[in-house]
């Protein structure tokens, strides 16, 4: 049976292998520290998991759930008020808000929803793969833009050649941004509003890290810049803030014809959220948030461990103002191992397991994604075993 085309086109998941190189350490009995996959490791909070127990257990909550009952209605009146409350902008929650089983899900099916064969995605590299896969999927024409640490990690959407911007459809952007943790400013996106403006390109930013925050600053949404909507839409997600990566839930916002494509493609498709993980969603938006700046607290912890162990252990890294994840160029002693060989032998010599840069696309070649999901005394740990690594000769 030979996979379809589309399927084909997709480049090797690396973490596939990344977990093969875990296997072959366990069986031979090594710990395994895991900073590779972005996984949130702490519990949801038990007021949401309560939420979700109640609500399982009325039979009304087992049913498809529709746009017009009680629990989807109440969760995007709940988007709309959290919305307002982070980022000053005011939704209709009936028009501007899409619920999804969680943002990868509607930014795959954002490029389903738009792209013909011959329509340009415009995705920068390195990205969150859905970005460039569900192009593929959907089989449109993938463009990259290169985005390098020198430039912050920010694209320069004017150099794109003009005839590829005249077949271009749409733009994904994310910032705070995975994997190199390079954060934006309102600036920035007021820029990327004025070049979009009568352009009719799609911007489809996602903002999973919008409250992983450190340092004083502040992640902006895309949609404060005044006539955003007129093109925009933004991609948020419950896995981050309240580590309910499992659950599967998180929302676009923004432009409500854009929105509407995107549920009419779902609808052929899915059948909507679990109805107690609604009820779940709508508390944690809604309830107290110092479980929000509790687990803020906690990753700002791992990152000064890591990097400030790291740095004793002779590998500079860049401390990243937001998102659980440090961002590093490979040691000039390994830079002649391409950053998948460079993560396959130090997982079987040390049992730390840590992302390549290439398995967020071509341009994260030479640079290793650290995500800050075991504890601090794992942390240090792991720093230990990579110092020794580091000490042996290429
Ligand atoms: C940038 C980015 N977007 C989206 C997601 C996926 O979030 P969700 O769990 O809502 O699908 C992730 C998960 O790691 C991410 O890093």
């Amino acid at each position: 049976m030979q996979e379809a085309n589309r399927l084909r086109r997709l480049p090797l998941y690396l973490f596939t292998i990344i977990d093969e190189f875990k296997s072959e350490a366990v069986k031979k009995g090594m710990d395994i520290i895991d900073l590779g996959m972005g996984n949130p490791d702490q519990p949801t909070p038990p007021h949401i998991v309560r939420e979700l127990c109640n609500k399982a257990t009325t039979s009304d909550n087992h049913r498809y759930s529709r746009c017009i009952d009680e629990s989807e209605i109440k969760l995007r009146e709940a988007i709309a008020k959290w919305y307002h409350s982070k980022f000053g902008v005011t939704l209709d929650p009936v028009s501007e808000i899409l619920p999804l089983i969680g943002s990868k899900e509607g930014i795959a099916h954002l490029a389903l929803a738009f792209l013909n064969n011959d329509d340009i995605a415009l995705v920068p590299n390195p990205a969150y793969p859905v970005h460039f896969n569900g192009v593929l999927i959907a089989g449109g024409i993938l463009h990259n833009i290169p985005i390098y640490e020198k430039d912050g990690y920010l694209p320069d959407l004017k150099s794109i050649p003009k005839e590829i911007v005249d077949k271009a459809k749409l733009l994904f952007l994310s910032y705070p941004h995975n994997p190199t943790s390079a954060v934006a400013s309102p600036e920035f996106f007021e820029e990327v509003v004025k070049w979009a403006r009568g352009k009719n390109i799609i911007i489809g930013h996602d903002l999973a890290y919008s409250d992983i925050v450190f340092d004083n600053y502040r992640a902006p949404s895309i949609l404060e810049v005044k006539g955003a909507k007129e093109m925009c839409i933004e991609f948020h997600t419950c896995s981050k803030s309240y580590n309910m990566a499992g659950w599967r839930i998180g929302f676009a916002v923004g432009n409500s014809a854009i929105l509407r494509t995107l549920e009419k493609t779902k609808s052929y498709i899915d059948f909507g959220i679990f109805k107690p993980i609604q009820y779940a969603a709508i508390k944690a938006l809604s309830g107290p948030q110092d479980c929000v700046r509790k687990n803020v607290e906690m990753y700002k912890e791992r990152r000064d461990v890591l990097v400030s162990s790291l740095k004793k252990a002779g590998w500079d890294v860049p401390v990243p103002k937001a998102t659980f994840y440090a961002w590093a160029r490979i040691p000039d002693k390994y830079s002649a191992l391409t950053s998948l060989e460079f993560v396959g032998r130090l997982i079987k010599e040390t049992g730390v397991a840590i992302a390549p840069g290439t398995g967020f696309g071509e341009y994260g070649e030479g640079y290793v994604r650290f995500a800050l999901v075991e504890s601090t005394g794992r942390i240090k740990e792991a720093v230990k075993r990579i110092k020794r690594f580091l000490e042996i000769v290429a």
